[in-house]
């Protein structure tokens, strides 16, 4: 395990970047707490369609966000996601899911209520949250950032190999399209869009091992840290 003094990591980038990978691995080298904040969007976004939630109409978003409750347990090492009480965690990966939540990510009242549940889920640091605006917006004092990319043909086939691996069925086309219109949707909407700041270290992990790519990030987070 690597000592460093009580900290916040953030760490964001593109869909199927590897994001969560290197969130989850650093939590685990650092002891701290790990939060895929994607997760969150996409329970809310799949109780909105289960429950025909209109998402062009903002009272009745409002409204429903106040029975919406989001919660991570660990199970057996996993970090399950919970709505309402009832594990989600493989249903939240669906294509139907997947092809809504960059709206549902796109609207102002959800990212308020979302973006409050992680301020609090950081309250004692510690903790490693990977997403779009976590180094930006969720913790802008972040101790540590991170910018996550990696070239677009490379991140189809890891999404897709993720997928096939679960055993859903999708072509390489739909996870091409879904991805590059995710991309676009993160990229230039109007409320916290997916930016690197000037203190985001960039990783590209096109070329790089899983290993490899723990390694830099650690370099970087002891090369910062005062223990
Ligand atoms: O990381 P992911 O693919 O599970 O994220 C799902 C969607 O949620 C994606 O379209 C971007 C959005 N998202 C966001 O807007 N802000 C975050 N902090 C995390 C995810």
């Amino acid at each position: 395990m690597t000592e460093i003094e009580d900290s916040i990591v953030a760490i964001d980038g593109f869909s199927s970047c590897g994001k969560s990978t290197l969130a989850k691995e650093l939590a685990k080298e650092l002891g701290y707490r790990f939060i895929d904040s994607g997760a969150m969007y996409r329970a809310c976004t799949l109780y909105f369609l289960d429950n025909n939630i209109d998402i062009n109409n903002v009272e009745a978003i409002t409204t429903a966000l106040d029975d919406i409750d989001i919660e991570f347990q660990n199970i057996d090492g996993y970090n399950a996601t919970f709505l309402n009480g009832e594990n989600v965690t493989s249903e939240i990966r669906s294509l139907r899911v997947a092809n809504q939540v960059s709206e549902v990510a796109a609207i102002k009242v959800v990212r308020q209520k979302m973006v409050k549940l992680q301020n609090a889920m950081g309250a004692q640091k510690r903790i490693v949250m990977d997403g779009r605006d976590i180094g930006s917006v969720v913790f802008p004092n972040a101790e540590h950032k991170f910018f996550i990319t990696a070239e677009v043909e490379v991140r189809v086939k890891r999404r897709h190999n993720e997928l096939t691996t679960k055993g859903k069925t999708v072509t390489m086309e739909e996870v091409r399209k879904n991805l590059e219109h995710r991309d676009h949707i993160d990229s230039t909407r109007k409320e916290s869009p997916l930016t690197k700041t000037p203190s985001h270290i960039l990783i590209d992990n096109s070329y790089l091992t899983r290993a490899e790519q723990l390694m830099v990030a650690l370099k970087h987070i002891k090369a910062k840290s005062k223990i």
